[in-house]
């Protein structure tokens, strides 16, 4: 594991960015799968610059999504799909028939879950996956007590879930109950990993999460096994890690 502690926030979202596009660089026909949230806001708009200003392209890549709600229409407010679409895929030029995108309103979620499996199967795995950390170890929405096995999966939102992502939509009420991810087991398989985490709010589970032991109650734990896995994490969040590594 390769460890970069940025001074804040600005800087991890530039090392993000800077080495996404070194990525695309030297495999240009990259399988990528990007988390939303808030920690890789910073990181797309830097992503949406570069395309602009011609310094990358995405147009051999493909995109297939890391999570989503579960039991919505696919253009409700809360769809991840859209939230990403919106901050990143629409701004840039990855050709929609090399999206992978979950049905969100698929009635037959293991039907689903294997044509999402399938289709990662069929492009050959992920090359380069980008993470952000759950406040309780989530990945993806791998929650606590996930199998390191998992499959794609539907599942069931943890409170500590619901209430995080509260931020996002509002109250706790407008939280989707289902969520639909991409499982342990095919992330781990990932042939490169970024962790961001940003922000003193993830100190605690940051440490956690690599310095204590491996457990599928956090199950961001299972990246201390990951093979080339770098993560970027700001000051605010590294905590005494921080001061070891500066
Ligand atoms: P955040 O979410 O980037 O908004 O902190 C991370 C997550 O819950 O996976």
């Amino acid at each position: 594991m390769k460890l970069i502690v940025t001074k804040d926030y600005e800087a991890l979202s530039t090392r993000a960015a800077g080495l996404v596009i070194e990525h695309i660089q030297q495999y240009p026909s990259s399988v990528l799968v990007l988390a939303t949230g808030n920690t890789p806001l910073g990181m797309f708009a830097r992503l949406v610059n570069a395309y602009r200003r011609g310094e990358v392209s995405f147009h051999n890549c493909s995109l297939v999504e890391l999570d989503d709600y579960f039991n919505i229409s696919l253009d409700d407010r809360r769809s991840l799909y859209k939230w990403l679409a919106a901050e990143f895929i629409n701004q840039v030029d990855i050709p929609a028939e090399n999206i992978v995108r979950f049905n969100t309103a698929s009635t037959d979620a293991k039907e689903e879950c294997a044509r999402v499996e399938q289709a990662i199967a069929n492009l050959g795995g992920i090359d380069l996956l980008v993470l952000g950390l759950g406040p309780n170890g989530h990945l993806g929405f791998n929650e606590p007590g996930s199998d390191f096995e998992s499959a794609t999966r539907v599942i069931t939102l943890s409170a500590a879930s619901i209430k995080s992502s509260a931020q996002y939509w509002g109250k706790e009420e407008d939280v989707p109950r289902q969520g639909i991810t991409l499982g342990l087991k095919i992330l781990s398989a990932a042939r490169h990993t970024l962790l961001l985490v940003g922000g003193k709010q993830k100190t605690q589970i940051f440490n956690s999460t690599f310095q204590g032991p491996v457990t599928n109650s956090i199950p961001a734990t299972i990246l201390q096994q990951q093979q080339n896995l770098t993560v970027i994490v700001d000051k605010a969040a590294a905590g005494n890690i921080s001061t070891r590594s500066a």
